[in-house]
């Protein structure tokens, strides 16, 4: 339940002040009947009208952090039936993931139903860091950490990594794992750095996105974000 003239504003009619003179003027009805004093409360199923105006009925807001498995696509629908991101959530919310791992990335997603935020996340301005873990093929030698430090040439843009750590190295089966984040968003970017290096990624996780972290979530499982981790994903903006 939240107050009337919350409501009226958050729907982007106007103001939460002249939303209460609106009131006051009984300007406006709920579920037929005039409402003209203040601290009436109302929840997503009355139909609110102002100055004659159905609002739009409030849509409720959810987010979620997935562990995507591999093998999922990061869509709402796929032509070729194959499993969405979207299909493992329990919700009947129009929700979407904000961003794109690629089929064979596992980790961190966000999914929602609020447009605003997902256009500040994804905005490049915004600059939000994403932390990966790819296992390569091979080992990293002096060079590779001079051009991490410098940045990976992508496509002429430079990616600059804002952080990398080798975690593992295996030098009989010579693969390691390196973690890295960088703060932009372009397709299948750290695969592609990895090869400008001469490195194919072998897998890849994500692990961490701007204030948030997987933690123990396992593959496939998913929870809602908290008030304060939305907030805080809020002010990036
Ligand atoms: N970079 C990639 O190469 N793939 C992803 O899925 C995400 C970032």
């Amino acid at each position: 339940m939240e107050r009337l003239q919350k409501a009226i504003a958050d729907a982007g009619y106007t103001s939460r002040r002249k939303a209460e003179e609106l009131i006051k003027q009984g300007k406006v009805i709920v579920n037929g009947e005039v409402i003209d004093t203040l601290g009436y409360k109302v929840d997503s199923n009355d139909v609110i009208e102002v100055e004659g105006h159905t609002l739009n009925k409030r849509v409720i807001k959810e987010y979620y952090m997935l562990n995507k498995p591999r093998e999922v696509i990061c869509s709402v629908h796929d032509e070729a039936e194959r499993l969405c991101v979207t299909d493992l959530i329990d919700t009947s919310a129009r929700i979407y993931p904000v961003g794109r791992l690629d089929y064979d990335t596992t980790g961190l997603i966000i999914l929602t139903n609020d447009g605003t935020l997902a256009n500040i996340l994804m905005h490049p301005r915004h600059q939000i860091k994403k932390t990966y873990i790819a296992k390569i093929n091979g080992i990293l030698k002096e060079e590779d950490f001079k051009n991490l430090r410098k940045g990976i040439l992508v496509d002429n843009r430079r990616v600059s990594i804002d952080n990398f750590k080798v975690k593992k190295q295996d030098k009989e089966k010579t693969t390691s794992l390196v973690e890295v984040t960088i703060h932009e968003g372009r397709n299948h970017i750290v695969r592609r750095l990895f090869e400008n290096m001469g490195y194919d990624v072998l897998k890849l996780n994500r692990s961490k996105y701007g204030c948030l972290e997987l933690g123990d979530l396992k593959s496939g499982e998913y929870r809602s974000l908290s008030e304060s981790e939305v907030k805080k994903l809020y002010d990036y903006r």
